[in-house]
């Protein structure tokens, strides 16, 4: 935000990476980030009486980003874990989320986890489908920058399965028109997004938390809510 002669706007700086259709992804043409984790942040910020700015960051490069104090916030579908938690604080949970896995429409071998054994799979770096896949067992797990560039390495066969969260795995086999693969319905893990911020910054943290609070009871989270995922 560009402050004229005294006025100052008070900037929240947000970091995501814009590669996770619905929550956060770029359509060609337009130049405004898009998504729930958007309109959410924008929500969030207006109701704290912040200006945010939305740096695009690769997922693995988000955390990193908060620790060097480049940006205040992440919110980007990260997943609220224990690992996290040792370097950075969460907001309260603001989606379930969980990891499924895709594979191609006329894959026979794999029905369930358990028949990804042997088998390659792509997972994007820096996520929790790292270690899912890894703790599996006997899974060669290709780590790739983004989920589309997973969806590429699954048509092209240089993978036979990607897991990934399930409503970005959902969102891309009904919106893209994608016909050559297809979502399995079998959960591998049950997780909880979070806003991501500097460790122990209680009051950004009871800030956000307020604000999530109030969307909550006005309504404008179910708006949001529906405008990305149906009534
Ligand atoms: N929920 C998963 C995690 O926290 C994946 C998030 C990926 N987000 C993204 N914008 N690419 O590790």
């Amino acid at each position: 935000a560009s402050s004229g002669s005294g006025s100052s706007a008070k900037v929240l700086k947000v970091g995501s990476s814009i590669d996770f259709a619905p929550f956060e992804f770029q359509d060609e043409g337009q130049k405004e980030y898009q998504g729930f984790d958007m309109d959410l942040i924008r929500a969030i910020g207006k109701e704290m009486g912040y200006e945010v700015e939305v740096q695009n960051i690769g997922f693995d490069g988000l955390i990193p980003a908060l620790q060097a104090k480049n940006i205040d916030v992440i919110i980007s579908g990260m997943t609220i874990n224990d690992e996290r938690k040792q370097n950075v604080s969460f907001s309260d949970p603001y989606y379930q989320s969980g990891l499924t896995m895709v594979v191609r429409s006329d894959e026979q071998a794999i029905k369930s986890f358990q028949d990804l054994k042997g088998h390659k799979v792509a997972v994007q770096i820096g996520t929790t489908s790292v270690e899912a896949v890894k703790k599996l067992g006997g899974v060669e797990v290709k780590e790739l920058n983004t989920p589309a560039d997973c969806f590429m390495e699954l048509k092209g066969h240089g993978v036979d399965a990607v897991v990934n969260d399930r409503p970005v795995n959902d969102y891309y086999i009904t919106k893209s028109g994608e016909t050559g693969v297809k979502a399995l319905e079998e959960k591998l893990t049950a997780e909880d997004y979070g806003i991501a911020l500097a460790k122990d910054n209680t009051e950004l943290q009871s800030k956000i938390n307020e604000a999530l609070k109030k969307l909550k009871e006005n309504g404008e989270y179910d708006k949001i809510y529906a405008k990305w995922f149906g009534g």
